[in-house]
């Protein structure tokens, strides 16, 4: 399955912070914001990923991000010219798509937690219908949001409504077969000039193909729109990090943790961040890989299958 990470918008709502800068190059605590969907992506199995935003910022992504070869990626790119909705990202990558369907990611979401990569697997080797999750919000009317039945099947679907049915609102994480750039050319624009994602996924509750995988207490799904969310964001990235010494959404040690690089790859990776903590940090993972009794636990919470270590 490919992926499409759509990283635009005007990121209104955090100006001037977004003035000049696109909301997904912000800093979230140690890393820019697109580290984290990016991450998401790799966990769940995408090695492949066509990166949209708008024509000032791409160049800037691409800057950063390169081919994605030193992360043993495929990373392309491509134009939103104007913010006409998250599904027509759908649209424009339709030439990326093929009939293993793909995964559409937003560029400013962050998720984290130790049950969510069997979970995005799953998703991923799905190859009919659309799959979506649902997580618990104080309050859902800034999201999509799922009204579900006792047995957790999809009853309806509003986009940021005045009066949720429901406080399950949808993640900005979406696994479609490979109909979903043909509906998305179907849908007509909203009231306000938006091919709405809501309406795609509306589509697919319609043809009865919809699931929605709730994401329980276990995981941690955080908002960065707005400069108090995106610095709660950063504290609960910084708490985790801090207390444990591992990063969260590092797109260069899961590369290495999957299999996608070798030590030496990642040590050049290192030497590029010069003598930063992240630099250190990926240095240390050369280092305990290197060495004669690696312990047994694993630096982030994802399969190790080419590097099996030696428990303790
Ligand atoms: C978008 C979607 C919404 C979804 C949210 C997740 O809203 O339209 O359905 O719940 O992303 O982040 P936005 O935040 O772009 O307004």
């Amino acid at each position: 399955m490919k992926g499409i990470l759509l990283a635009g918008g005007a990121g209104s709502r955090l100006y001037p912070l977004t003035a000049v800068v696109s909301k997904q190059l912000l800093p979230v605590y140690d890393k820019p914001l697109i580290y984290y969907p990016l991450s998401t992506m790799m966990l769940s199995g995408i090695r492949d990923v066509l990166i949209i935003s708008t024509p000032a910022e791409l160049p800037r992504f691409c800057e950063l991000l390169g081919d994605g070869s030193s992360l043993g990626l495929s990373l392309t790119y491509a134009v939103q010219h104007a913010p006409r909705g998250i599904a027509e990202a759908l649209c424009i990558g339709e030439h990326h798509v093929d009939d293993r369907g793909v995964c559409l990611a937003l560029g400013d979401n962050v998720l984290y937690g130790s049950g969510l990569e069997p979970r995005l697997r799953e998703a991923a080797s799905q190859r009919t219908g659309a799959t979506i999750f649902g997580y618990q919000v104080r309050d859902p009317s800034a999201y999509g949001v799922a009204e579900v039945d006792a047995a957790g099947r999809v009853l309806s679907l509003e986009e940021k409504p005045a009066a949720p049915r429901s406080s399950l609102a949808v993640v900005g994480l979406y696994f479609y077969d490979g109909n979903a750039p043909r509906f998305a050319r179907e849908l007509s624009p909203s009231p306000r000039g938006e091919l709405e994602i809501t309406d795609l996924n509306a589509r697919y509750l319609r043809e009865g193909t919809l699931r929605l995988s709730r994401l329980g207490r276990g995981t941690a799904w955080l908002d960065t729109g707005t400069p108090e969310s995106l610095m709660a964001a950063s504290a609960f990235v910084h708490a985790i990090e801090e207390r444990q010494g591992l990063k969260v959404s590092c797109p260069e040690e899961i590369a290495f943790r999957l299999g996608y690089i070798t030590a030496e790859q990642l040590e050049r990776l290192a030497s590029r961040y010069g003598s930063s903590a992240y630099g250190a940090y990926l240095r240390q993972i050369v280092r305990e890989e290197s060495a004669p009794h690696a312990s047994g636990d694993s630096l982030v919470d994802v399969p190790v299958p080419t590097r099996p270590r030696v428990a303790a």
